[in-house]
């Protein structure tokens, strides 16, 4: 959500803390601010809106700070506006910038308010501020007053906060939100994020839940949640992607959805080994797991909630494995059944988001002894905290719209289905065919890619449209409501998905000629039962517009477009036919002149439940 950035250094930091907010941006951006500390003072900037309005505003640079803590705030207290961004102080004397939510901020914020603090913003978050500093009153030390502060919150927080009393020093702390450090020679930086680091350093540090961090220009000391030193392991990470890279694409979203040929290619590298899937795609562990696992159980938010939806398809379809797939919010709010030799499998890019995340370590509480994760940051919780791990290797995904992350997310539950399948004895001539079919799959997606013009042309007819449906049946739903979550988030039009058979329980009153309907139709087992829903359409006067198989006759009529899609294999035609409503949404919201990458009320890493 938010994105936290902080550096102690003997130059000044502004400018990396400024390039350090830029390269978080994507995941919280509708207000900014930074602390500067040298000779005693703080410079505090605070802006609403993206960072470059913060850039704009610091100037020339002139209070060479050396020490700093900056922030891109992502509301959920208080509406965004400057008061209300971070760094939030108290008494000129304490800064914090934080990332998470403070559940019991309002008891706090009274008790603080009795003893003569003064709030200036809504935030949760300034109640830190003021409870460090309460605690410098009975000690000098910063890192005892932020262990002091943060035992009395309940919630999650990653926060760094700094002493205008204290040159150079800066102390972070974790509990439910992610914080690394980045180790250099003679300064050293904290983030919520590697990537705001990665042009200052390759060695990383990532804080555990609990701990609290001492970090000055020359050290660097760990502690835990007694204040008992812990050593931390030190990794090497060189990734020095340049998140301003669009590579000529107008939009990271554009670039990210031509870029999934080359994900998919990445994902599959070395994982090909059919002799042994279980083992090449999911590790050493997987062949013996996979083979007593009798029920998988997903969990997921959002896009990578989709795709579990499609893997319920594939594995009871395919691996003949019964499999249950639940939104990561639900799944945690209710008593569940652990069904005996499950394996508990969570979906998350980020491998941060707070539900899914949270939802797997109810899922370990509660029973479930195998957990596996597909997820695309090797770093994240979710990946450290699951049993096996398949790496996405997407690449990183800047577009807070998903695109190769969720193709990518499908070809490794495509994977599991076929490990699956295999450690179960499926047969062999199904094996070969799946096997050829996946070998293929990066060439049919560059395929697909090829059908951007037209759809390039016909997001003309919707940019007057304030609503949408989406209509798909079997493993194709999901993707319906896939294209329907693409189209609504970043064009903001409103859009449904329902599985087509529906469509006459309720949804077919809302047809009439100002409500697109779009059609996902790959020449499947389905497909004359699909024809059937589109006549059903089309007989109360509906406009459509159907993605088909190029193989599929469907006789024209004025108010269907039919889309030709290259032909596939069934059960690739979920990714083959995401391509096309990706590109939909795309170039639907480039006529709205919508914040493609960044748009309204949205962040891309969703750390907060
Ligand atoms: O990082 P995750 O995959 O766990 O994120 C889950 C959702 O927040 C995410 O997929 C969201 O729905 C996307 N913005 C959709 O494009």
């Amino acid at each position: 959500m938010c994105g936290i950035v902080g550096a102690c250094a003997q130059r000044s930091v502004e400018e990396l803390l400024l390039n350090g907010l830029q390269a978080l941006e994507y995941r919280g951006y509708d207000s900014a601010g930074l602390t500067l500390l040298a000779h005693q003072t703080f410079k505090t900037f605070k802006e609403t809106g993206k960072v470059a309005r913060l850039a704009a505003v610091l100037g020339e640079g002139t209070f060479a700070g050396t020490t700093g803590i900056a922030h891109t705030r992502w509301a959920t207290h208080g509406k965004p506006s400057a008061v209300n961004a971070h760094p939030h102080h108290s008494h000129d004397r304490v800064a914090i910038v934080h990332n998470g939510i403070i559940e019991n901020y309002m008891p706090l914020r009274q008790r603080l308010q009795q003893a003569g603090y003064i709030f200036v913003s809504d935030t949760d978050s300034e109640v830190i501020a003021h409870l460090i500093h309460a605690s410098l009153a009975h000690t000098d030390s910063l890192l005892e007053a932020v262990h002091t502060a943060v035992a009395e919150l309940i919630g999650t927080y990653g926060l760094v906060a700094i002493d205008r009393h204290q040159a150079d020093t800066m102390v972070a702390a974790r509990s439910g939100s992610p914080m690394v450090i980045g180790h250099g020679i003679g300064e050293n930086f904290i983030a919520s994020d590697q990537m705001a680091l990665a042009a200052l350093s390759s060695q990383f540090t990532y804080l555990e839940e609990g701990d609290i961090a001492l970090i000055q220009p020359k050290s660097i000391a760990i502690f835990d949640d007694a204040l008992q030193p812990v050593v931390r392991k030190q990794v090497e990470i060189d990734a020095k992607v340049s998140v301003q890279d669009k590579a000529g694409f107008r939009h990271f979203m554009l670039k990210e959805i031509h870029e999934q040929p080359h994900a998919l290619r990445q994902t599959l590298r070395e994982r090909l080994d059919f002799s042994n899937l279980a083992r090449a795609a999911f590790g050493d562990q997987a062949p013996a797991l996979l083979a007593g696992v009798e029920h998988v159980q997903i969990v997921a938010c959002g896009t990578s909630y989709h795709a579990g939806l499609v893997a319920q398809y594939w594995l009871e379809d395919m691996a003949k494995i019964s499999c249950r797939v639940e939104i990561a919010s639900e799944f945690r709010y209710r008593n569940s059944i652990v069904p005996s030799n499950c394996l508990f499998v969570t979906i998350s890019q980020s491998g941060e988001t707070a539900d899914t995340l949270e939802a797997l370590r109810l899922a370990k509480k509660i029973g479930y002894q195998h957990t596996l994760s597909i997820c695309n940051v090797a770093t994240s919780s979710i990946v450290r905290e699951s049993s096996l791990n398949y790496m996405m290797h997407a690449g990183t995904e800047i577009g807070v719209a998903s695109t190769k992350a969720f193709t990518v997310q499908l070809t490794g539950l495509l994977l599991l289905t076929g490990a699956i399948a295999q450690q179960h004895h499926c047969h062999e001539a199904w094996f070969e065919q799946y096997s050829q079919a996946l070998k293929q799959l990066p060439q049919i997606i560059e395929n697909v890619l090829n059908v951007e013009q037209s759809i390039a042309d016909l997001a003309e007819d919707f940019s007057d449209k304030q609503h949408a449906l989406f209509l798909g049946r079997g493993e194709q739903y999901p993707i319906a409501m896939e294209g329907a979550l693409k189209l609504k988030e970043i064009s903001y039009i409103h859009a449904e998905a329902y599985a087509a058979g529906e469509l006459k329980h309720g949804p077919l009153a809302l047809i009439d000629n100002n409500m697109p309907v779009i059609v996902v139709a790959p020449n499947n087992e389905l497909l004359e039962k699909l024809k059937s829903n589109i006549q059903e359409v089309q007989a109360r006067g509906g406009v459509m517009y159907v993605f088909a198989d190029q193989e599929v006759h469907f006789d024209c009529i004025d108010s269907m477009k039919v889309i030709r899609i290259p032909h596939c294999e069934p059960w690739l035609a979920p990714l083959v036919y995401t391509i096309p409503l990706q590109l939909l949404s795309y170039y639907v919201a480039l006529i709205k002149g919508t914040d493609i990458d960044q748009p309204r009320n949205l962040a891309k890493s969703v750390t907060v439940e």
